[in-house]
């Protein structure tokens, strides 16, 4: 049985804070699974994700949006890990893809839930789109003006009728990392909301298409809620022109993009920030009667997640201290590309008083951006002890790589105080099955 159950439209689900992860006699565990024990059965590294906390922020989106229709697809590109898909389909959730491997992933994990698909993306190839046609998904977010005549024509060849929406760009400026902050018109990402009337009426030449919805995604990591508002407010606007014109707009996606706070536990509170979501988004949706999409994909994920690893050595070099990991930027990149925070705690609880150090925490990797953390003040770690990295949930296995010939981390999934293997290691045969030797 898993934690959230279901009674009369009500769920129930126990109060499991910003992240799973607590010591309990001084060993961390997560849902009550010591991490230790499962470095001895699974090795390291290996992210473990706690199935409850998913399902708990999964729970708080739908409470936020209870009071309309809505269906809440979770960006797969996230953590594509079939089982997580799975554990969040049987719940209910939709998904957001953006290529053909990820539509045969939600296809793996649960076929049911093909239906409730939106496919997002400004590179869709053909073979995709008839994918995802003949799977009948909910919708297309298309990107730009060939790529209408490219769904229009798909959809003829097959005899099929698309609904698509317009992913539209408001410019509207976020405060996140430039890589992943997409509303600007600087950006690759959607059609210029200017033009997008007039492309909507074009499109009504191919019989092949239908024109439902209007979509909007702004960017990644975004802890300030007003951007979020500003660009559905002209979202209504446009949904408003073109019902004016005789659309019939069912559907307004509203894109993913919340952030969670990668700092030490603290003052984030996932429901509070969940309500002030809602709570800007509200004026504008009081405006529509559409049923609303909403992508997210970091905040149901990251903080259920964490990569544990083992210190290989502690090294020192004139000043500096480093602890080697045997994680590297291969299986969890988010550091060294988006010098992004995770907070590194020891799988033995240190002493409330023993000293801290200054230590920068690297992996084994060829680069020198190879690196978890700089400067960071940690209690003293030996060779062989165990360290877990926080937040890794979201893009951390999705992104990992094989870099120097490194096998991809394992993954587990905790239920009920039980760690189920989702993601055998990977081996070197595996590594190395597709090449050929001349
Ligand atoms: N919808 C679309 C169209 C997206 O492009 C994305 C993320 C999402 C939804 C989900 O966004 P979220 O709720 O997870 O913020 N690798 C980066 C994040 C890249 C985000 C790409 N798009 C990172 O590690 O921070």
């Amino acid at each position: 049985m898993r934690e959230l159950s279901h009674a009369g439209g009500q769920s129930f689900l126990k109060d499991v804070g910003s992240r799973p992860f607590s010591y309990e006699r001084s060993l961390l565990c997560c849902d009550g699974a010591s991490l230790a024990d499962l470095s001895v059965e699974f090795g390291t590294p290996l992210y473990v994700y706690s199935a409850s906390h998913m399902l708990h922020r999964l729970d708080l989106f739908r409470r936020s949006f209870a009071d309309r229709p809505h269906t809440i697809c979770y960006s797969v590109k996230a953590n594509s890990s079939l089982s997580i898909l799975a554990l969040l389909a049987q719940e209910g959730a939709g998904f957001d893809i953006v290529s053909g491997g990820e539509l045969e992933r939600v296809r793996r994990a649960c076929p049911e839930a093909l239906s409730r698909i939106v496919f997002s993306g400004v590179g869709k190839q053909a073979w995709e789109i008839d994918a995802a046609l003949r799977a009948n998904i909910l919708l297309f977010n298309v990107e730009s003006p060939a790529e209408i005549d490219l769904l229009a024509s798909r959809a003829a060849l097959l005899g099929l009728r698309a609904r698509f929406a317009l992913r539209v760009n408001p410019d509207v400026f976020t405060e996140t990392h430039p890589y992943i902050s997409t509303g600007l018109r600087e950006h690759k990402f959607g059609i210029e909301i200017g033009r997008a009337r007039d492309l909507y009426r074009w499109a009504l030449r191919y019989p092949s298409l239908d024109p439902s919805g209007v979509s909007v995604h702004i960017g990644s990591q975004i802890r300030d809620v007003k951007p979020f508002a500003a660009a559905l407010e002209w979202v209504v606007d446009l949904v408003t022109d073109l019902k004016e014109d005789g659309h019939s707009i069912r559907y307004v996606d509203v894109g993913g993009g919340l952030g969670i706070d990668y700092g030490p536990e603290g003052s984030f509170d996932p429901k509070l920030e969940m309500e002030k979501y809602a709570k800007a988004l509200q004026p504008a949706l009081s405006l529509l009667d559409v049923h609303l999409l909403l992508e997210p994909g970091r905040f149901l994920v990251a903080q259920a997640g964490a990569l544990l690893t083992q210190i290989l050595h502690v090294k020192r070099n004139g000043t500096k201290t480093f602890l080697v990991t045997d994680a590297g930027m291969n299986d969890l990149i988010r550091p060294s590309l988006y010098q992004a925070h995770h907070e590194i705690l020891p799988v033995q609880e240190a002493h409330p008083d023993s000293i801290l150090q200054s230590v920068d925490v690297v992996g084994p990797v060829c680069e020198s951006g190879d690196f978890f953390a700089r400067d960071r003040k940690m209690p003293v770690m030996e060779a062989g002890d165990l360290a877990l990295l926080l937040d890794a949930g979201a893009y951390g296995m999705s992104l990992a790589s094989n870099y120097n010939t490194r096998v991809r981390p394992a993954e587990v999934l905790v239920e009920n105080g039980r760690a189920q293997l989702i993601r055998r290691r990977e081996t070197l045969d595996d590594l190395l099955a597709n090449e050929l030797l001349l």
